[in-house]
């Protein structure tokens, strides 16, 4: 049942408006509301034997390829907030490559969708020689990585199709924010913050069956950016992870060039690139660097910028510049969380785009659901 498409046309749409239920089964069993005495934690059974190892870890790396390095860097600024460890991301080619020192004293968490990604797995071998607890995150119960690592957690987010990652990364980013909180869980400090973002974990999915609700105005979007050559999408902090993301939905479906930004490197290089005809994605949802973002928006609006600003439910008219920027607002959750729902709309104009252009969804020119080979 779960891997035939139903009332969808294709994978990926599937997959994408299945993801309010993809988390409920990521997350079932593993929140604690907490009775008299307890107060809410997440309780991740597989690596439960292990926290402690961790929490006296010197650093912890993230290391993964392709969709799963994204969630990893959607879940490192909690990570290191919770943790108060320092977190570093590979990409794991890149790693192998370098021949990267790792130590004893490190933690290294391998994120996989499939748990199989040749990269990822020389990465794991090499980590393990050099002594660090391997930690594995992936979708796929008996994968290489899940065999071959220490201790993990597995994503449940069901089988995924389509080879552009959807469910896999919302569910995957979920997951990396209980490894936060389960880290966290001994300090006291803390407390108040975690358990807000466990009370915002419990809303998600419904957080997200109201921004999917925006299927049909970034179908509309599609429509207006079909015949475009590039796209740019900016984003900082928590959401520097859905531009590097979202841009890479848009390029491996729609074959449109896309890249995502750090909006704090805006001025080193891509504002040159700015003008009336390259259409260009700010993401500016509430959070810290909220009033940044709104700064970022008028220095592109002052080149003639033309912007689609995504932004929090209600925020239209802080980002929107007397409405010369189209706005795209979502519901607004916990800062960590917001990648989880500021995703969405890019799948969905992804997808969109690429059956507008009228490419292949599921199976994308020259790529494959997993790369087993280098
Ligand atoms: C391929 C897939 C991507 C995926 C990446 C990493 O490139 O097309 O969707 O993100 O591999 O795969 P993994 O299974 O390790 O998450």
């Amino acid at each position: 049942e779960q891997i035939n498409k139903g009332k969808y046309e294709h994978y990926m749409q599937k997959e994408i408006h299945e993801q309010p239920e993809s988390l409920r089964t990521t997350m079932r069993g593993r929140l604690i509301r907490g009775g008299s005495c307890k107060a809410k934690s997440v309780l991740l059974g597989g690596i439960k034997d292990h926290l402690k190892t961790i929490r006296r870890s010197r650093r912890i790396l993230f290391i993964g390829c392709g969709t799963s390095y994204n969630a990893a860097l959607a879940a490192r600024p909690i990570l290191e907030e919770l943790s108060g460890i320092p977190v570093t991301m590979e990409i794991a080619s890149d790693l192998v490559d370098r021949q990267g020192p790792i130590y004893r004293e490190d933690t290294a968490v391998f994120v996989s969708q499939s748990g199989e990604t040749a990269d990822t797995l020389q990465a794991l071998e090499y980590a393990l020689e050099n002594g660090a607890l391997c930690v594995g995150i992936t979708n796929t119960v008996g994968s290489a990585i899940a065999r071959n690592t220490h201790c993990g957690v597995h994503i449940n987010a069901g089988a995924e199709i389509g080879v552009a990652s959807t469910k896999a990364y919302t569910s995957q980013i979920a997951v990396m924010a209980m490894l936060a909180l389960a880290i966290a869980d001994d300090t006291i400090s803390n407390q108040g913050r975690r358990e807000a973002i466990i009370e915002g974990l419990y809303e998600l999915p419904s957080r997200v069956k109201e921004v999917l609700q925006l299927d049909q105005e970034m179908e509309e979007l599609a429509q207006l950016l079909i015949h475009e050559q590039s796209l740019l999408v900016f984003g900082r902090g928590y959401n520097y992870a859905t531009a590097l993301e979202g841009a890479l939905k848009v390029k491996e479906v729609s074959l449109m060039h896309s890249e995502g930004m750090l909006a704090g490197e805006m001025k080193h290089g891509p504002l040159a690139l700015v003008d009336e005809n390259l259409p260009i994605v700010v993401i500016a949802t509430r959070d810290a660097c909220f009033s940044k973002q709104q700064s970022v928006i008028q220095q592109l609006h002052a080149r003639k910028g033309r912007l689609i600003v995504l932004c929090s439910k209600g925020d239209a008219a802080a980002v929107s510049l007397g409405g010369s920027c189209r706005v795209i607002e979502v519901p607004q959750v916990s800062d960590c969380l917001q990648p989880v729902i500021n995703i969405i709309p890019l799948q969905l104009l992804a997808y969109h785009l690429t059956v507008l252009r009228g490419f292949n969804v599921d199976q994308p020119r020259n790529l494959a659901k997993s790369v087993t080979t280098q």
